[in-house]
């Protein structure tokens, strides 16, 4: 590696440890012989036995420290914050999904504007030596020009989800200028991979194909003018926070935000044929989707393309997973893990 390596004596609190992004990045670090003390609510949002599977995991690392708490409960974020004192924090834990939040508003502010709060008022009274946070790629909203970068304009969200994701940054940059908290926040750009979040369109074509269903596509059937998406491979995802969790941001404000996406985004439709293509191969048979086209859903955006100048520049790292071997690996999991040939 050409970069840093940690200081194993240093504790890592991860928030969201038995979400689909928590649980990498805890394995990554666990694996190399860190602590982890993992939170999360394991809440109910999608399939809980998924969350427990990624946990049972975690919990044969004897270094992996697991504590059932809702982040919007104050006391119990001090309480772990006061047990542990963890040097460096990556806060994951999230109601996360665009839709979802047009039908259940509350939760996001709970887990995201209120969780978050907690998150950093803790680190106010707990000095942690640097607070990663998961953003998104949302808070583009629905600019137009590409790729996005993160001196783009991102005040016109137009999700509740956007506008969380876009109030943590700014809550965030607040408490760096105040307290002197560095802090880095990362905005995702669809993350997809093994032991992947099913409430993802990827994760349910698959659900559907095999319930011998068809999949709906809210792309209004338009190809011409598709939706397209920088799809990003988790293990990218991973090392590039395990590269700026020691990249700590310099300067009077020690606040940074940092896209991390593939930088080469994709026609939905081309997605979906990719998918097929890694079931068939997966599954030893041909994959066709029966395919339903829809009108393009309330808070979805037409495009997400991700700048990676400024993660290059400082950690040296952009994302590189193709979405054929990305998906390949997502369909071998699926079919191993479900018992499906
Ligand atoms: N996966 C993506 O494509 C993507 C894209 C952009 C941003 N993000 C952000 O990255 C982070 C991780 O996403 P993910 O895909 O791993 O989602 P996930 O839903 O799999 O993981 C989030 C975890 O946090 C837990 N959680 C939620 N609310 C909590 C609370 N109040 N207290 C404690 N735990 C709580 C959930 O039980 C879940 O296990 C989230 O902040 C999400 O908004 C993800």
């Amino acid at each position: 590696m050409n970069y840093k390596t940690l200081d194993t004596s240093k504790t890592y609190l991860v928030t969201g440890a038995a979400g689909f992004i928590g649980f990498y990045l805890s394995k990554r670090l666990l694996e190399q012989g860190y602590r982890v003390v993992g939170v999360d609510n394991l809440n109910n949002y999608y399939d809980v036995t998924l969350k427990y599977s990624r946990l049972h995991q975690l919990e044969s690392y004897p270094s992996f420290i697991f504590i059932q708490k809702d982040i919007s409960d104050k006391s119990a974020v001090m309480d772990v914050f006061e047990a542990y004192k963890p040097n460096i924090v990556a806060n994951l834990a999230a109601q996360a999904g665009v839709r979802y939040s047009i039908e259940n508003p509350d939760a996001y502010i709970q887990s995201n504007i209120i969780g978050f709060y907690h998150i950093l008022e803790a680190c106010r009274h707990y000095p942690v030596d640097h607070l990663v946070y998961a953003s998104s790629s949302s808070v583009y909203g629905s600019n137009e020009k590409v790729p996005f970068e993160e001196t783009d304009f991102v005040d016109h969200p137009v999700s509740l989800y956007a506008s969380t994701k876009k109030s943590n940054e700014l809550m965030a940059h607040t408490y760096s200028h105040l307290y002197k908290i560095p802090a880095t926040g990362l905005r995702f750009f669809t993350v997809y991979g093994p032991m992947g979040r099913p409430d993802m369109a990827y994760f349910g074509f698959t659900d559907k194909y095999f319930a011998g269903e068809p999949i709906q596509i809210y792309n209004n059937g338009d190809f011409e003018n598709d939706l397209y998406r920088d799809f990003t491979y988790i293990e990218d995802i991973v090392e590039g926070i395990e590269r700026l969790l020691l990249h700590t941001p310099t300067g009077e404000v020690q606040h940074k935000v940092f896209n991390i996406g593939n930088n080469t985004p994709v026609k939905l439709m081309e997605f979906i044929e990719a998918l097929e293509k890694a079931l068939s191969h997966a599954l030893g048979k041909a994959v066709t989707f029966e395919k339903v086209f829809e009108p393009i859903k309330p808070g979805d955006v037409p495009a997400t393309y991700a700048s990676t100048d400024e993660l290059q520049k400082a950690v040296g790292f952009k994302p590189k997973t193709s979405i054929e071997d990305g998906l390949q690996k997502f369909a071998e999991w699926y079919v191993d893990y479900y018992e499906l040939n």
